[in-house]
């Protein structure tokens, strides 16, 4: 089972990535968590290059969409909303075949940011993504200045990570997506 993951901070140094490449390392047996490298290259999202023939960074971005089985979103806030990058990202996804009914895990690295989350939501389920709400991860790594290797040693947030990852894989499991 493949899962792809979007990082919506471009920060080399992030919390939000940091969760993300500490599920890789918690994911199953026979379970691989990719981290889609590039959001940031992305063109500014137009309806006038939306065409037969979109700029490559979005084919690539929607070629790993359709060969996964579900998808992880793991993003800051700014300013109450989602970061820029996210959003260009997700409206580049918007009219792509691959995306819809996607299994889709959020998970939120700071529990005071309550906007970004609420957007997601509303905007995934506008998109027809399949939200798993039940393998929804919250983990508190606001200030904490963990690593990946912090996040996957402390007891508490590797258990949050790995439970969250165990229901995400079971609902496929039960439904898987369809396949492009
Ligand atoms: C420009 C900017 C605006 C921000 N606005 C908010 C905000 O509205 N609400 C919030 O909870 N955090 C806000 N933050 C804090 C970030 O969400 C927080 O630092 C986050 O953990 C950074 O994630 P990262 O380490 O993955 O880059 C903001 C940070 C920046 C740089």
């Amino acid at each position: 089972m493949r899962l792809l993951a979007l990082c919506g901070s471009l920060r080399a140094v992030s919390s939000n990535g940091s969760a993300l490449v500490a599920a890789a390392q918690l994911a199953p047996a026979g379970v691989e968590v990719v981290i889609y490298p590039g959001l940031g290259d992305l063109p500014h999202f137009n309806p006038d290059l939306d065409t037969e023939a979109p700029p490559e960074p979005v084919l690539a971005l929607r070629r790993e969409i359709g060969m996964s089985d579900g998808l992880i979103l793991s993003t800051p806030e700014y300013a109450h909303g989602l970061p820029g990058a996210l959003k260009n990202g997700l409206d580049w996804l918007v009219s792509s075949l691959e995306f819809a009914d996607t299994p889709t895990i959020l998970i939120n690295t700071s529990p005071a940011s309550v906007h970004a989350p609420a957007q997601l939501r509303e905007i995934l389920t506008t998109m027809s993504a399949r939200l798993v709400e039940a393998a929804f991860v919250t983990l508190n790594l606001r200030g904490r200045g963990l690593d990946a290797a912090g996040i996957a040693a402390d007891p508490d947030l590797s258990a949050a990570l790995a439970g969250g990852l165990e229901r995400l894989v079971a609902a496929i499991a039960a439904q898987p997506r369809a396949r492009w």
